[in-house]
């Protein structure tokens, strides 16, 4: 991994700063990112002493604003990106909404994956990988087609698997678009993945939530993995070349799994790809398969 230019985002806590700093000491080029300054500053000096460099970038996930100033601020350094892992999210018990007046959960754990990867697409290195970290809590969830923001009903934990179901639909059509592209060009050679990281000990729960729910977390993850074993099966997916070849796969502790069925749904993972674009305003490998009119050509 030495010299390699590795994106990890919520590299502030949890399974995104211990990836950081496991990636840093592999020699990567780590660029963190996370929302809060002081813990950026933290999350630096653990990856920088991890490591021989490291950089953290502030932004907050939930703006779309942010989300393009933070791809300019990458794209400016004129190093193509090998790894870009989307692994911020959050739980919330009560409906918020983003500054873009997005249900939270969705804008923070799908959407703002969807706009960056969008957003740095142009800027990744040929074989690079994109790794999307999503939950089990897919398999119970559902896009709430009619009401994507749940404004009529809210529960926190279906607009939690609301935005896991829609972070592995994407990883799919994601790998489908790019698999459109001729052999040997760089889109082709782009492997993406969504990752299970298993119940972890972290912080997760405790922090958008009243004080039953914190509890509540606190007992259930307690019986979870390390963020550190978790980490370390993303950077397994990150870095071993024999994964290169599985693209669009969801894996869990280094192997290979098959997601829920809904998520092999190519209409759905189509429809909430359109519906992504439109929210983000960023159109981006238009639509290969017959019933969609693209080229397979990027578009943004
Ligand atoms: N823990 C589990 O059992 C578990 C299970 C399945 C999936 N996951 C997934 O694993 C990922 C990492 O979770 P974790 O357990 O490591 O929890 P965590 O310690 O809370 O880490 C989440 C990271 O995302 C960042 N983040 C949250 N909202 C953000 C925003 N608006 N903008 C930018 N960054 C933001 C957090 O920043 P701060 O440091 O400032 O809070 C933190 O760095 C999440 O996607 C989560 O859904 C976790």
């Amino acid at each position: 991994m030495n010299g390699k230019v590795c994106v990890v985002t919520g590299a502030t806590s949890g399974i995104g700063l211990e990836i950081a700093c496991s990636l840093a000491s592999l020699g990567a080029r780590v660029i963190g990112v996370g929302r809060d300054g002081a813990r950026c500053a933290q999350a630096l000096s653990r990856i920088r002493s991890a490591g021989s460099g490291g950089e953290c970038e502030l932004a907050d996930l939930s703006s779309q604003a942010e989300v393009r100033a933070l791809a300019q601020r990458i794209a400016a350094r004129n190093a193509p990106i090998d790894i870009l892992i989307n692994n911020a999210g959050l739980f919330t018990w009560r409906r918020k909404e983003s500054v873009d007046g997005i249900e939270i959960q969705f804008a923070v754990n799908y959407l703002a994956a969807f706009l960056l990867t969008g957003l740095l697409l142009p800027h990744l290195a040929p074989g690079a990988r994109v790794i999307t970290v999503s939950s089990d809590s897919h398999a119970f969830g559902r896009i709430h087609w009619r009401d994507v923001g749940m404004r009529r009903w809210y529960n926190g934990l279906s607009a939690y698997a609301q935005s896991k179901l829609a972070t592995v639909l994407f990883t799919h059509e994601l790998a489908r678009r790019l698999a459109a592209y001729p052999a040997g060009s760089r889109e082709a050679t782009i492997a993406t993945f969504a990752a299970d990281p298993g119940l972890v000990d972290t912080k997760f729960g405790e922090k958008e939530t009243g004080l039953l729910i914190r509890r509540l977390w606190r007992w259930h993850a307690r019986h979870g993995i390390s963020a550190a074993q978790s980490a370390a099966s993303i950077v397994f997916l990150a870095t071993n070349p024999l994964v290169a070849n599985e693209a669009g796969g969801y894996w869990y502790m280094d192997e290979p799994r098959s997601s829920a069925m809904r998520t092999y749904d190519e209409r759905a993972a189509r429809r909430l790809w359109t519906l992504s674009e439109r929210v983000s305003g960023l159109p981006y490998l238009s639509d290969p398969s017959p019933e969609g009119h693209g080229s397979g050509r990027l578009t943004a």
